[in-house]
């Protein structure tokens, strides 16, 4: 079978691979199910593995496959999966429990304090960019037929999920917390799955970005949902809570580390600011206002918490919010897949919408490997 793997930290080694079928006797005890891909979808984080920024070789390969985001249907079971069946609609999860820390052991390894850790497509396991995967029955979650064709959405939102669950986990020291309005800094595709996931929760949302309003389909994505959008190029975010008033949760994945000084401003009192962007630069911040900050953190009962990975409860909540939304709005989640790259071997086309999202005005670039 093909599959799109890298040379990790080698630049652009993006290539395809044969590789021998998987079976599900693959995975010990009886729990293998084979899955056959059906989408891929190709992220930032593709994009910097692809760059030789990071990215680890399975044991006993030079090459590493590619591919976290992702959606496939159950081709066949091992003897002791009770829970899918041939035909089923399945996500995969991406970090495995193969870590020493204490996280691992209790079934948390979104939470390994590991430095090597395991995660498909990314760190020292294959990924899902290619035509047949198998895995562990525990690692997987059904996706209802209704919501297949959206269901590529379910990883990147399994993120946005970890993130609202720490806020609420948190908040729990409040004894009652009523959040009423949320700010989300970028709205990309993580950023979009936060606006949805916080108005399925009846948040009034407001978005921000860098581009301009007019002709951004990210702005008339927010809009089209019930949310605000503002450009950052015209109003700071702390400007902002002029216009709408402090900000009780406050969700960021611009990538751009600085905002979060401006964004720890513009919290209301009690209220959390998650912060999801994976930031591998040494970009310095200046002019930082410290005592301010630090002042408003003390005397406001502020909290800040990071956010990355997630864990199958994550990926459930994601899928109730895929359904509530597609409901509420249909067709709105699959205005976020622009970009369809078909068939793995047309890689390159992948890495060039990546390397130029701003051009191609990219929000979500997925492989079809197979059609639904
Ligand atoms: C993935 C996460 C992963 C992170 C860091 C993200 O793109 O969605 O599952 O933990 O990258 O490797």
């Amino acid at each position: 079978m093909k599959a799109v793997a890298v040379i990790p930290k080698q630049p652009n080694s993006a290539h395809l691979v044969e590789m021998d079928k998987p079976n599900p006797g693959d995975v010990g005890c009886g729990r293998g199910v084979m899955v056959g891909v059906l989408r891929v979808g190709a992220c930032g984080t593709d994009h910097e593995i692809n760059t030789g920024e990071y990215g680890v070789a399975p044991k006993g390969y030079d090459y590493l496959v590619l591919g976290h985001e992702n959606l496939g249907r159950v081709v066949a079971v091992g003897e002791n999966v009770t829970e899918f069946e041939p035909g089923n609609y399945v996500v995969a999860t991406v970090r495995r429990p193969r870590g020493t820390s204490v996280y691992d052991k209790i079934g948390e390894q979104d939470f390994t304090t590991d430095d090597k850790y395991y995660e498909r497509g990314i760190s020292r396991l294959h990924g899902y960019m290619a035509e047949y995967y198998v895995e562990n029955a525990d690692f997987l979650v059904q996706i209802p037929s209704a919501i297949a064709d959206i269901g590529v959405l379910l990883e990147p939102l399994s993120i946005v999920e970890k993130g609202l669950k720490q806020a609420s986990d948190i908040q729990e020291r409040l004894k009652i917390w009523r959040p009423k309005t949320a700010a989300v800094l970028g709205v990309g595709s993580v950023g979009l799955l936060a606006v949805m996931a916080l108005r399925m929760r009846g948040y009034t949302v407001h978005g921000f970005g860098l581009d301009h309003r007019e002709g951004y389909l990210n702005a008339e994505l927010c809009e089209a949902i019930g949310a605000t959008y503002d450009s950052t190029a015209e109003t700071s975010i702390a400007q902002s809570t002029e216009k709408y008033g402090p900000y009780d949760l406050i969700f960021e994945c611009t990538g751009y580390s600085p905002i979060i000084f401006d964004a720890m401003q513009a919290l209301n009192e009690n209220g959390i600011l998650i912060l999801a962007s994976v930031t591998g630069g040494d970009r310095k911040a200046d002019q930082v206002p410290s005592d301010k900050i630090n002042q408003m953190f003390v005397l406001g009962n502020r909290a800040l918490v990071g956010t990355v990975n997630a864990n199958r409860e994550h990926f459930e909540m994601g899928v109730k919010d895929l359904a509530l939304c597609e409901a509420m709005h249909p067709g709105w989640l699959g205005r976020m897949l622009t970009h369809k790259v078909v068939g793995l071997e047309n890689f390159a086309e992948a890495f060039e919408i990546l390397n130029n999202t701003g051009k191609y005005k990219a929000i979500k670039t997925y492989f079809e490997v197979k059609k639904i």
